[in-house]
């Protein structure tokens, strides 16, 4: 499995990135030597919304974004993970995803094609707090992103509550990892070469 994981927490060893090491641990073997991408490094600008770039070759802002965009397209499955910032995904994430505008003003000129066909995608989010809905925001977004580049949303796995108890030592969230790497497993086996008849 071709695997990326965007991190879009400051926490290389937060909540979020334990969650995405169940999660590689869960989908196995396969899922090993998984790339990572850390946004709070990459520092990545919002898109300033300047209307010229047309798609990934055009951005006026040369920070490397378009190239992170180009091995999240490749990806068969592209994983964010985020804490839950003022209701919504972490300001890192969201400029990351603000700068798929290039795939939006692609796909005005070149179809589809501009933002890549196929793979699927996934969240792993946690917050502080705990009350009902309280990652909608954050999944609304990332069921967006997906959406532009053409991509499956599998759905999210949460940790809610971590500023009393940490994900580390939260059952459900264990839980709720578990069951989304079952469906990111079945996912790829259904659209593995031999199912899809591709050769390889
Ligand atoms: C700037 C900031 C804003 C936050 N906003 C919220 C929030 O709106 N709701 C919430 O439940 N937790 C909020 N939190 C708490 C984090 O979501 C929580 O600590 C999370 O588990 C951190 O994940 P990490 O360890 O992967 O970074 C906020 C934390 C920070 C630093």
């Amino acid at each position: 499995m071709n695997a990326m994981l965007v991190n879009g927490s400051p926490h290389r060893s937060g909540n979020g990135m334990l969650m995405a090491g169940w999660l590689l641990d869960d989908l196995g073997p396969g899922a090993r030597g998984t790339a990572v991408l850390d946004l709070y490094d990459a520092g990545f600008a919002a898109c300033r919304g300047c209307r010229v770039c047309g798609g990934l070759d055009g951005c006026v802002l040369r920070d490397g974004a378009a190239g992170a965009m180009r091995e999240a397209l490749a990806s068969d499955c592209l994983i964010f993970v985020s804490p839950v910032h003022f209701s919504s995904l972490s300001a890192p994430l969201v400029a990351f995803v603000s700068r798929m505008q290039m795939l939006w003003r692609g796909r005005e000129q070149d179809g589809r094609a501009a933002a890549g066909e196929g793979g699927c995608g996934a969240l792993l989010v946690s917050g502080g707090a705990s009350y009902p809905g309280m990652f909608e925001p954050s999944r609304k977004v990332a069921a967006a992103a997906f959406r532009t580049m053409n991509r499956e949303f599998l759905g999210m796995a949460c940790a809610s509550g971590t500023d009393d108890v940490p994900a580390a030592e939260n059952r459900d969230a264990r839980d709720d990892v578990r069951r989304l790497a079952e469906r990111i497993a079945a996912w790829v086996a259904d659209h593995s070469p031999a199912q899809t008849g591709t050769r390889p």
